[in-house]
C-alpha cells in the first residue's frame, strides 16, 4: 500500500453508517428487492451497488431505469414510503450485535488518542439505527439525511460534519463503503479509508476489507498521536 506522506496528521474521523458501522446495507437491498419484484422490475446485487450512499429517491430512480413504465412524482413517493416501511420493519430486531467487526475497537482506540468522531450518512433512518445499536453516544457530531439537501457524491454531508467538529477538511479521514461516498469525501478534500464494497476503488488513500484488517495496517504517525493501538 502507498501513502502520500509519512505524516498525515488526521484529527477527526467521519464514518458513513450503512455498510461501515452496521450491516444495514443488506436490509436496504432486501427491502428494495421485495419492491422491485412486486413491480416486476429486474433488480439484482449488481444494480444494488449503485444505490450505496445515495438517497432513497435517487435509489428508486436507479431501479426505475429498468422499467418501461413512467411513474408520476406521487407514485414515486408512495414507492419510497413502501420501501422505507419494509426497511424499518427489518430494522426492528437491530441491536448492538449487528455492529460490524472491528468498529468498537477502532472507535475505542480513536477515543484514547482524542480523535474527534462524527457520522456522515445519507440516511434519514440514522438516528433510529444509532439508538438501536447503542452507537449514538460515541459520536461528537451526527450529520444524516435529515440535515442535508444534496446526497453523496455531493460533499455536503462531510463538509457539514467537519464544520461542526471544528476541523478543516484536510484534517479529516472519511470511512466509506460506497463509491458515491468516496467521491463525496474526495470532493470535500478529505482522506478516505474504503472498506467492503469500495475497497477496490483506486482513488482512496487506505483500503481494507473491514476495520479489523485496517487496525492491523495503520501506518505510524498517521494520526495526531503517534500510537493508535
Ligand atoms: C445510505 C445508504 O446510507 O442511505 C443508501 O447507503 C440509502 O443505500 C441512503 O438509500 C438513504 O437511506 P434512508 O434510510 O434514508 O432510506
Ligand atoms: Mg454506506
Amino acid at each position: 500500500m502507498q501513502f502520500e506522506k509519512p505524516k498525515m496528521n488526521i484529527k477527526a474521523v467521519i464514518f458513513d453508517l450503512d455498510g461501515v458501522l452496521v450491516n444495514t446495507d443488506e436490509f436496504h437491498y432486501q427491502a428494495w428487492k421485495e419492491l422491485a419484484d412486486e413491480l416486476g422490475i429486474p433488480f439484482d446485487r449488481n444494480i444494488n451497488e449503485r444505490l450505496r450512499g445515495v438517497s432513497r429517491m435517487e435509489s428508486l430512480e436507479v431501479i426505475l431505469e429498468q422499467s418501461a413504465k413512467n411513474f408520476t412524482q406521487q407514485e414515486k413517493m408512495l414507492l419510497t414510503d413502501k420501501k422505507n416501511e419494509r426497511y424499518r420493519a427489518l430494522l426492528n430486531d437491530l441491536s448492538a450485535d449487528d455492529v460490524l467487526p472491528g468498529v468498537i475497537s477502532f472507535i475505542n482506540n480513536l477515543n484514547r488518542i482524542n480523535i474527534k468522531m462524527a457520522i456522515g450518512s445519507s440516511s434519514k433512518n440514522a438516528p433510529l439505527i444509532l439508538e438501536k445499536t447503542s452507537l449514538d453516544s460515541l459520536f461528537d457530531v451526527v450529520i444524516d439525511g435529515n440535515q442535508i439537501s444534496r446526497s453523496k457524491p455531493h460533499p455536503e454531508v462531510f463538509l457539514k460534519a467537519a464544520q461542526q467538529l471544528g476541523e478543516k477538511p484536510e484534517a479529516c479521514l472519511v470511512v466509506e463503503d460506497a463509491d458515491a461516498g468516496v467521491e463525496a469525501a474526495l470532493r470535500a478534500g478529505m482522506r478516505v479509508l474504503a472498506v467492503g464494497a469500495a475497497a477496490s476503488n483506486p482513488k482512496v488513500h487506505f483500503a481494507a476489507s473491514n476495520l479489523i484488517e485496517f487496525i492491523g495496517q495503520i501506518p505510524k504517525n498517521s494520526f495526531k498521536s503517534k500510537h493508535i493501538i
